[in-house]
């Protein structure tokens, strides 16, 4: 291994010498970075400050959502159909195992090698998130008295769900073992190809077909108690997303030489793989028309995201230009009009009006 991956090690816990020369932003890096990683300012990327500000203002916790409407809709034998309920359970399945992958991958992978103070207080902050937000899926699962094996084991029983924590976990696999460091090519990309997996493939597409389903049953009056729970984490989810895009392209501007044309492909590849993946839980998860969607226009919603993604890191878009299939959606989960959505309920928790979108 590289002299500069062992200098890394060591930087995370260096003890600094009396009177050695300050830091100045120009030492500060996103990965392979040098200076003395516990000292916060000053800040290189006041992006990342800023996102960490946003998260902890919009702090929020599930037990403060009621969710006795629920449970009256659940019990009740012909409150939903069958169609609805396997949509609320494939969610809960889906999601409840998805947030702590997230979260271990923050913790167990990507925390150690993005060498940024100001990034890593909102990596903890995202961690942080994610574990309540499988609070919030336990809390709703527990309220409505489900069958927690069940719900539990759909990423080893379900293969849609399988699939799609499969897909990620092998990154996280390669990046937390200890022996692996940054600070090489074939590292840095495969650092890189982490962040891309999880940010905006996993949480940037793997969630969207799930939120959308419950936040539709929500718009029908249905299921509300649920259906604001993912409003509060749908919110969350934006701005990891938006945080893991920053990272990406920073990464990218400080190293160049690692963005080669066979990367590109590669990645490209592995977001088409992702879109596949999702497009098949859709038409798990829908197997009729449901809520005026069906699969194939989800399809075409997963492409229009998808679109949005390759666009987002650089890349060209893949799939025919579509208009949004779903306008309704578009007003909940691509954010424009994210202050109408939440006005009602979200500015309650609001400390000093934080609610301005960074627009995904
Ligand atoms: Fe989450
Ligand atoms: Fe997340």
């Amino acid at each position: 291994m590289s002299e500069v991956a062992e200098n890394i090690e060591i930087k995370n816990f260096e003890i600094p010498k009396m009177g050695q020369a300050r830091i100045e932003v120009s030492d500060k890096r996103m990965i392979n970075c040098r200076a003395d990683l516990n000292q916060l300012v000053p800040f290189k990327y006041p992006w990342a400050w800023d996102k960490f500000l946003a998260g902890c203002a919009n702090h929020w916790m599930p037990h403060e959502i009621s969710m006795a409407a629920d449970i009256e809709l659940w019990k009740r034998p012909d409150g939903l159909t069958e169609d609805e309920r396997l949509i609320v359970e494939r969610s809960l399945g889906f999601f409840s195992t998805a947030d702590s992958l997230v979260a271990n991958n923050i913790v167990l992978a990507i925390y150690r090698h993005i060498t940024n103070p100001e990034c890593r207080q909102y990596l903890l902050r995202q961690a942080f998130e994610e574990s309540i937000h499988v609070l919030s899926y336990q809390h709703i699962i527990e309220s409505l008295g489900m069958d927690e094996g069940h719900i539990f084991n759909m990423y080893r029983e379900i293969p849609s769900v399988h699939a799609k924590a499969a897909y990620a976990l092998p990154l996280t696999q390669t990046l937390s073992d200890p022996l692996f460091k940054t600070g090489t090519f074939q590292a840095d990309q495969q650092l890189l190809k982490d962040l891309i997996a999880f940010y905006l493939i996993f949480e940037g597409i793997f969630f969207y077909v799930g939120f959308s389903q419950v936040l539709s049953l929500g718009r029908r009056n249905k299921m509300v108690g649920t259906s604001e729970q993912f409003q509060y984490i749908l919110r969350d989810e934006s701005m990891h997303v938006n945080f893991g895009v920053d990272v990406i392209n920073q990464i990218k501007i400080e190293n160049p030489h690692l963005w080669t044309p066979a990367f590109q492909e590669d990645i490209i590849e592995m977001i088409l793989g992702g879109v596949e993946l999702e497009c098949a839980y859709a038409r798990d998860t829908m197997p009729r028309g449901i809520l005026g969607m069906n699969a194939e226009v989800f399809e075409d919603y997963v492409k229009f995201i998808a679109n949005r993604r390759f666009l987002q890191i650089g890349l060209p878009e893949q799939f025919p230009k579509k208009a949004n299939p779903f306008p309704w959606m578009s007003e909940m989960i691509d954010l424009k009009k994210e202050k109408n959505f939440f006005e009602t309920r979200v500015t309650e928790y609001q400390v000093g009006g934080a609610l301005s979108w960074d627009d995904e």
